[in-house]
């Protein structure tokens, strides 16, 4: 059976990341997305949400699982008794990132390998932080997230609002 993680913080998941999921999905028997459960990045939505909403976004997707982890995303390629690790690259801005997190991830486990696959050209540019910046003041995120996640996003920046 192989299996592949693709980790990441999803806050919110994009088209970008729908995209690698997909695309990855199609080269393993099964794909676990593994949502980040201790990121210091301060998310809008709790790990909860972003699994709620990934599940929903991947309902029609049959080998593909969504997990919350916490802890290092090696660890939790393990534990899901996966081959793969899976990362999408956009630019050469995530170059040297990647290769840092690819080539650490290695040596902490041999048996594990990185594969990135590179972004669709049409979602070179998106970027979960954009997305939060261009809802917060207001733009149009449909061309960028699925309904599911503008539906969200919008909720969680009124219920904010409110209470500001
Ligand atoms: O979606 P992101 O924020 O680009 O994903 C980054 C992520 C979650 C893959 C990375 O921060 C990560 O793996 N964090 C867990 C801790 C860890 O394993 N760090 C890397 C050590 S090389």
């Amino acid at each position: 059976m192989k299996r592949a993680v693709y980790p990441g913080s999803f806050d919110p998941v994009t088209f970008g990341h729908i995209d690698i999921i997909r695309r990855s999905a199609d080269l393993v028997d099964e794909l676990v997305v593994g949502v980040l459960q201790n990121n210091n990045k301060n998310p809008l939505f709790s790990v909860q949400e972003r699994v709620n909403i990934l599940l929903d976004v991947t309902k029609d997707m049959k080998n593909v699982r969504v997990e919350a982890f916490s802890g290092l995303s090696i660890d939790f390629v393990k534990k899901c008794d996966a081959q793969f690790l899976v990362r999408g690259l956009r630019a050469i801005t995530d170059f040297d990132y990647e290769l840092q997190m690819a080539q650490t991830n290695r040596i902490m486990s041999r048996d594990i390998d990185t594969i990135f696959l590179t972004t669709s050209l049409e979602y070179a540019y998106l970027s979960s932080s954009t997305v939060k910046e261009v809802a917060y003041y207001g733009g149009d995120i449909s061309k960028f997230v699925p309904k599911e996640v503008v539906r969200a996003i919008s909720q969680k920046l009124n219920i904010q609002k409110k209470s500001d």
